[in-house]
């Protein structure tokens, strides 16, 4: 069931199911999660459950402000806590190491925790009901089946969760992809998974290079965003440079069928077969990072079998879509 996040009433009602134990579809500015009481194990289970997840898959903990943070973590480096006070509430996730005793089944039993403070103000305000109530931290992946694309508007969640999850209406996602997420265990950051706030951003924040996963002696903790093959719709993706896509459309003429193009420019009239679907991608990319995961919902909605996506520039404003992409085509 959907509900409006802007009545206080809907907010109070979605708080207390959490604090009930029950789960709910919450909106954040990066996607919608599927969130339940980071420190009830069996609510934590139902997720890992409703999203098909293996459960040694650390869920990130969501908390309302700064202060919630030393309920979690156990320790918090001066670069972390840096991180923090530039980024937060916003799409970073911290992940540091955990207070033994809590929220251990959303960690997946890793000895860190990933904690996050969102932007939304819907989901700053079912945060702050639910730490009236006692209630410190949300656990909250992102709403979609295990692998798929991540939902990012209410309807997305219901269509492919069930009518039954109640789920607060936030809107669309102003970010559309998931926070950037850095390791802050090993004594230097680590870049996670890339998003919105960029490497260089981060960088200037903490005084300190950021080192890449795969320099690290020992493996970072499995983390399903980090998986090559993820972020997937049922239609399979190709990434294909402007003059690729347009060489292909010309070899196919009129004969495309069930296939959907994603690209900066609209192809020329005589390659415009009726069928291929296409859908302008801004050439900014904030904006092409809001559109992302709804173009693919879209195409696949539409039973498109095949979809080519414009390969965006290599630059570095673009690193967090490139990557959902390359994910996305694995
Ligand atoms: O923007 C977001 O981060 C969204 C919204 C709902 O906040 N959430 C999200 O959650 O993307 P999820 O579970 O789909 O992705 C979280 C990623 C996973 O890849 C998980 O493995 C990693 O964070 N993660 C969480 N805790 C971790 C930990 N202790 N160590 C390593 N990775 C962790
Ligand atoms: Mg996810």
């Amino acid at each position: 069931m959907i509900i409006s996040g802007n009545h206080p009433a809907h907010v109070q009602q979605a708080a207390e199911a959490l604090c009930a134990g029950e789960l709910l579809g919450l909106p954040t500015e990066t996607v919608y999660g599927l969130a339940a009481d980071a420190c009830n194990d069996a609510a934590v289970a139902k997720i890992f459950q409703v999203k098909g997840r293996p459960s040694n898959h650390p869920l990130i903990v969501h908390v309302a402000a700064i202060d919630a943070v030393a309920k979690f973590a156990s320790d918090v480096p001066h670069f972390a806590r840096a991180l923090m006070t530039q980024f937060w509430p916003g799409p970073l996730t911290l992940i540091l190491p955990r207070c033994p005793d809590m929220a251990a089944a959303a960690a997946g039993g890793q000895h860190s925790v990933g904690l996050r403070c969102p932007s939304h103000p819907v989901a700053l305000a079912v945060l702050n009901a639910c730490a009236a109530q006692g209630v410190w931290g949300v656990a909250a992946p992102s709403a979609n089946l295990f692998g798929r694309v991540s939902p990012t508007r209410a309807a997305h969640v219901q269509s492919e969760l069930g009518d039954a999850l109640l789920i607060l209406d936030g809107g669309e996602c102003e970010v559309g992809i998931e926070s950037t997420i850095v390791d802050c265990t090993r004594g230097v950051p680590v870049l996670l998974r890339p998003g919105q706030i960029s490497r260089l951003q981060i960088e200037q924040t903490c005084g300190l290079k950021l080192v890449d996963p795969a320099a690290l002696s020992t493996q970072a903790p499995r983390a399903s965003g980090t998986l090559e093959s993820h972020y997937a719709p049922s239609a399979k993706v190709r990434m294909m440079h402007a003059d690729e896509w347009r060489k292909a459309l010309l070899a196919l003429g009129p004969h495309a069928q069930n296939l959907a193009l994603w690209s900066t420019e609209k192809p020329s009239p005589d390659l415009m077969g009726a069928g291929l679907l296409w859908r302008a991608m801004p050439s900014d990319a904030t904006l092409a990072a809001h559109d992302l995961f709804s173009v693919l919902r879209d195409f696949d909605a539409r039973g498109v079998r095949t979809i080519w996506i414009e390969t965006p520039p290599d630059t570095p404003e673009w690193e967090g879509v490139r990557d959902r992409l390359k994910r996305a085509a694995a």
